[in-house]
């Protein structure tokens, strides 16, 4: 990996990159291993939860081989807050040009949700062309991606929110597709339960996953 990371790197690391949403930081380490472990190094810590900061810091310090984000970054608060936690990407859930000014201050990697053709000129006008499609499934998926390919040719989108093991590989074949995001990989059951072979199996199956 390049020493400076750019989203371009956070994206095709692997064809999956998991949102995780922690309520205990016991749980950050055993889990970001787990997935390591499973091949998927890139992990999306949803600021969602009072202890999400905490458990960026707990990974950024314990799991090396993880590169660890911040997910649901929604203001410029957060993406400062995320730096300082030791998180080395940011991951938003729509564009407004105080995040992307602030993410660029600080030298972090962003990628802007967008789900209209508006959003995503306002993040290009900005210099952003790597773009989360949230949320996809529910925003017109697949077909809404096809549809970007004519006019956005020079975008590359991550589609989250919808996107699981059975139709991620109908994304993923999309040439503007560089991966996709989603929870599956941490289920809330397997993560409180410690069941950290299943979400490793879960991981290297999504690792996987073929692209194009
Ligand atoms: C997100 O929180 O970014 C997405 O909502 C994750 O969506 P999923 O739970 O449908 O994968």
């Amino acid at each position: 990996m390049a020493v400076t990371l750019t989203a371009l790197d956070v994206m095709r690391d692997a064809a999956v990159i998991p949102v995780i949403v922690l309520d205990d930081v016991a749980h950050a380490v055993p889990l970001a291993r787990a997935l390591v472990a499973g091949g998927i190094r890139m992990l999306e810590v949803t600021l969602r939860t009072p202890v999400a900061l905490r458990c960026i810091e707990a990974i950024a310090r314990e799991v090396p081989d993880a590169v660890v984000g911040a997910g649901t970054v929604r203001s410029a608060e957060d993406a400062k807050a995320s730096l300082r936690a030791g998180a080395r990407f940011a991951v938003s859930p729509g564009y407004t040009a105080r995040i992307g000014q602030a993410c660029r201050d600080i030298g972090l990697p962003l990628l802007p949700g967008v789900a209209t053709g508006s959003e995503i000129l306002a993040a290009q006008e900005d210099g952003y062309t790597e773009l989360k499609f949230f949320p996809a499934q529910q925003s017109g998926g697949v077909a809404m991606l096809k549809a970007w390919q004519g006019p956005f040719g020079d975008v590359r989108f991550c589609p989250t929110g919808g996107v699981n093991a059975s139709n991620a590989p109908d994304y993923l074949a999309l040439a503007n597709v560089a991966c996709v995001g989603g929870s599956w990989l941490t289920p809330p059951e397997a993560v409180a339960s410690g069941n950290w072979e299943g979400i490793t199996g879960l991981a290297a199956h999504a690792k996987g996953l073929a692209r194009r």
